[in-house]
């Protein structure tokens, strides 16, 4: 090992690895996920949280909140949405990476939003809406691990390029309410990777880039699962409210997320996903 992997394995230890035994909780596990900021380190303490919970070695106790922001590392530098710079969608090396590396930047920030959701909410939503988004966790860790290596692959690297910095404000917004959060995160923007993954395979495709391709297939059957878990916990949450959660969802819609929907949606991965037309039809602007 050298010196960094050391580094690493102990990091993982101190955030829920298996270092922790039996009574670890599983929020301070979660919390020292979320204040990892180095991103290889944050991709496993996530994957060892994900194993430690399923083999049983965290408990379902919940003592430590969850930060208000997790860390960030030095690089990407995060800028508002209107400061980014346009990318074109054509074929150029520089598109190309520019590309990639959007991508894993929303997965960077989706473990994130997986960690916070089971971390923050998991007490008043239970152990399977824990186990749930845990292994949504574990995937997205997955997601980022892939991308940034197909960045290094084309000779750059996560961090290289100036990323988006309002992906963490939705969480902000919904930190007090689990519908809200279900309702967005999942539902909506999440949901959004289901309608634009596939024309990207076919154009990454075209270009040539077959490996390209399996990664963003991989990522997509994935997603259908994560869109499936934050619907199938907010339909519950609302049947228990015996609030129709069509309407609930278009009501939270309206307060936390204004910028409207965008379509075409890909109807058939969202029903795969239990999100059917009755939610969204005649919601796109
Ligand atoms: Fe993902
Ligand atoms: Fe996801």
């Amino acid at each position: 090992m050298t010196g960094e992997q050391v580094a690493l394995a102990e990091t993982v230890r101190n955030s829920g690895g298996s270092g922790l035994g039996r009574t670890a909780s599983v929020s301070s596990a979660i919390a020292a996920a979320l204040m990892t900021a180095d991103p290889q380190a944050k991709v496993m303490a996530t994957r060892g949280i994900a194993r430690d919970w399923r083999l049983g070695r965290l408990s379902f106790t919940f003592a430590r909140s969850m930060p208000v922001r997790p860390a960030r590392p030095a690089e990407p530098v995060l800028l508002p949405p209107a400061q980014m710079p346009r990318r074109g969608k054509g074929g150029s090396e520089r598109n190309r990476i520019a590309m990639w590396h959007s991508l894993a930047h929303i997965e960077y920030v989706a473990i994130d939003l997986a960690l916070d959701m089971a971390g923050r909410f998991g007490a008043a939503m239970g152990e399977e809406f824990v186990s749930d988004f845990l292994s949504v966790a574990a995937d997205e860790a997955m997601h980022f691990a892939l991308l940034d290596r197909k960045l290094r692959l084309m000779g750059s690297h996560y961090g290289a390029l100036p990323a988006h910095s309002g992906l963490w404000e939705t969480a902000e917004r919904t930190a007090h309410d689990v519908a809200a959060r279900l309702a967005i995160v999942p539902m909506v923007l999440e949901a959004r990777g289901l309608d634009v993954t596939p024309p990207m395979i076919a154009r990454v495709r075209s270009q040539g880039d077959e490996n390209g391709a399996r990664i963003l297939t991989r990522i997509l059957d994935d997603e259908i699962r994560h869109v499936g878990f934050g619907t199938k916990h907010f339909v519950a949450r609302c049947r228990d409210e015996r609030i129709s959660p069509q309407k609930r969802w278009k009501s939270l819609l309206k307060t936390y997320f204004r910028g409207g929907l965008k379509g075409p949606f890909n109807d058939s991965a969202r029903l795969a996903a239990g999100l059917s037309q009755d939610f969204y039809a005649g919601l796109a602007s």
